[in-house]
């Protein structure tokens, strides 16, 4: 992944594509780079951070209309300043920027080199700009030489470039990875993703999958691989810039996990209805008949998405009677895939540009199965290649680790799952039993945060413990599982999630006074079974920490530290349970000084399989 942004128009470009890049650093971070023409070329590259970036150009005259610039994750070769983008070729005819990845680069490096082209880096990107420069020697022209470099890559690619041949223009095409285009007063502003375009204009141009645009600071014109004009319109996206800033909150993290009650709100909005006891979703109506006839579900997602599908595959199977799988969207393309036209995949995905689950909708289609997508970015690549979609609404995630998108996903997940069972034979009374409770879930999710102290008292007692295991069991499993995930990733300690009836097939023997165990034990039909865990891990000496439901003092007297949430059914428990995880593991990573936002290694969207 990475974040390109590009400028043509009246203004300096440097400094909006400066602050382009770091609305997108969270999409790549270990290196940053940026070209500008103006007289003549001028480009600056550097390992690390933007604002390291910003020491390189300090003192540089850098003044010209026109650049590039991109925030990378390296893919291949090491973040250094040779291989930070934007790449030039043999000369500085041609820049460019370029995200995913071109899968047959060692093919045409090797040409390239054939024809005496003298390569820098080891990124596949490079190769591009030689490409470019092949071309024109042939066309004489930036358009021709860049749609015929085009047809030549294969891979996934947001690719943009600009000339020196021909200054007024800012070329860009797209395959599997999200380029949005801003149309201004005599101004474009190109960018990966909306965050780094609404501070100048609303009106936005998603660009589709093989789509060619050429930017002036006048006019767009977007074309096909056939070169056959495409005739889109910039439409008005609904996206403010406060939406995408920190407020009042340390980190972006922190302030999304408080987002959580409006996130719930902004999901079950005009979805619910308490007096019919079922949910309603503009987005699936198409579907007609062939939703009501599915025979089985396929869930497939990555990561925190993924546990998401692994709870809704509890509540499907229990409560609609749909027989559910769920797949690990990578694993998902391994196997010899059992999908039919009669059954529906979903996939769910934040971004809705992660290549693995992009890769499984595909594979999904070409078997004939209706797809769902579940997804947060409007007009990302799985909204838009999915047969029929729910939108979250919980506006922009900015912080790597995903915490407000899982609560929404789990709220639509449960709508979906009364209105399938609705269809089936869950009784009018459960449906709106259900549904009222869906519709306070909010304030209850509000009486959690409010235990933010707590808390933050228990995480940093804990934060010396080198290793953590969380249990869950039934509905809190995915929990346990999203909550280990959580700690690793923000604090960098090792954690690991089970079900509760596995403690004893092995993980037991880990547990010592060093080793604390965080168990999700609300009231439920596992509650006993949790609370034998409980005693388990005590008489071996292990420290428990424990989510409970209100009221519920026994707990206190086997567990050495306890967080309450508020009532409610055993349904609706790990949309409670996991905001303890999600703080916990903030505040845990606090106390150790962690980059919470931007964890080491890791990226915000991961377009590479
Ligand atoms: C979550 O904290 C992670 N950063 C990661 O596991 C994420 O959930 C996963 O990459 C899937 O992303 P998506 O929802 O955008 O598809
Ligand atoms: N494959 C390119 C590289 O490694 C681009 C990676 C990205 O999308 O950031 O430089």
């Amino acid at each position: 992944m990475c974040g390109i942004v590009g400028y043509i128009g009246k203004k300096e470009a440097l400094p909006v594509l400066l602050a382009g890049l770091k609305r997108l650093e969270y999409r790549g971070y270990d290196s940053a780079g940026v070209a500008v023409i103006g007289e003549k070329v001028q480009l600056a590259k550097s390992p690390g951070r933007i604002f390291k970036l910003e020491k390189v150009l300090e003192g540089k005259n850098f003044s010209g209309n026109v650049g590039i610039a991109h925030t990378r994750w390296a893919t291949h070769g090491k973040p250094t300043k040779a291989n930070a983008h934007p790449h030039i070729g043999c000369n500085d005819d041609f820049l460019i920027a370029h995200n995913g990845i071109i899968e047959n680069y060692l093919e045409l490096k090797s040409e390239l080199l054939g024809k005496g082209h003298k390569f820098r880096s080891q990124t596949d990107s490079e190769v591009f700009a030689h490409l470019l420069e092949e071309e024109f020697k042939h066309y004489h022209n930036f358009e021709a030489s860049f749609k015929s470099a085009i047809s030549k890559i294969r891979g996934a690619y947001g690719i943009i470039a600009i000339s020196k041949k021909d200054k007024e223009k800012i070329l860009i095409a797209k395959k599997s990875s999200p380029i949005v285009i801003g149309v201004g007063k005599n101004e474009h502003i190109i960018a990966s993703d909306l965050s780094a375009v609404i501070g100048y204009t609303k009106d936005v141009i998603h660009l589709s999958d093989d789509e060619i645009a050429v930017c002036e600071s006048d006019g767009v014109r977007i074309s096909n691989l056939k070169n056959e004009a495409v005739g889109k319109k910039a439409r008005k996206v609904e996206y403010s810039l406060e939406e995408a800033e920190k407020g009042n909150f340390e980190t972006f993290m922190k302030k999304e996990i408080f987002e959580s009650p409006e996130v719930i709100k902004n999901a079950i909005r005009g979805r619910l209805l308490e007096e019919e006891g079922t949910a309603k979703f503009g987005g699936l109506e198409e579907a007609g008949e062939r939703l009501k006839n599915v025979k089985r579900v396929m869930i497939v997602a990555c990561g925190t998405s993924y546990y998401a599908g692994l709870l809704a595959k509890y509540w499907f199977s229990d409560l609609t009677h749909l027989h559910t799988d769920v797949e690990i969207a990578s694993e998902f393309k391994t196997g010899n895939i059992d999908i039919e036209s009669s059954d529906l995949v979903i996939a769910i995905s934040q971004s809705g540009e992660t290549a693995d689950t992009l890769g499984a909708v595909r594979e999904a289609k070409k078997r004939g199965a209706l797809t769902m997508g579940i997804v947060n970015v409007v007009g990302s690549a799985i909204s838009q290649e999915t047969d029929i979609g729910i939108y979250n609404h919980a506006g922009p995630e900015i912080s790597v680790a995903s915490t407000k998108a899982f609560i929404s996903q789990a709220t639509v997940l449960a709508l979906l799952t009364i209105f399938f069972a609705r269809q089936k034979n869950m009784s009018l009374k459960e449906g709106k039993d259900l549904m009222r409770e869906i519709s306070g879930l909010y304030a209850k999710v509000g009486q959690v945060l409010g235990q933010q102290k707590t808390i933050q008292e228990i995480a940093e007692k804990y934060a010396k413990y080198k290793n953590f295991i969380f249990l869950g069991r039934k509905y809190n499993f995915p929990i346990a599982l999203e909550g280990a995930l959580k700690l690793k990733e923000v604090s960098y300690i090792h954690a690991e999630g089970y079900a509760g009836g596995e403690l004893k097939h092995g993980p037991l023997a880990m547990i010592d006074k060093n080793f604390p165990v965080f168990c999700i034990s609300t009231k439920g039909s596992v509650y006993d079974k949790m609370l034998s865990n409980m005693e388990e891990i005590k008489s071996r000496g292990g420290k428990v920490i424990c989510v409970a439901t209100a009221g519920d003092k026994k707990l206190e007297n086997i567990a050495d530290d306890v967080v309450y949430v508020p009532r409610s059914s055993e349904m609706l428990s790990p949309i409670l349970a996991v905001v303890v995880t999600q703080l916990f593991a903030y505040f845990l990573a606090r106390v150790l000084k962690r980059d919470i936002d931007k964890p080491r290694n890791l990226a915000k969207s991961v377009t590479v399989e």
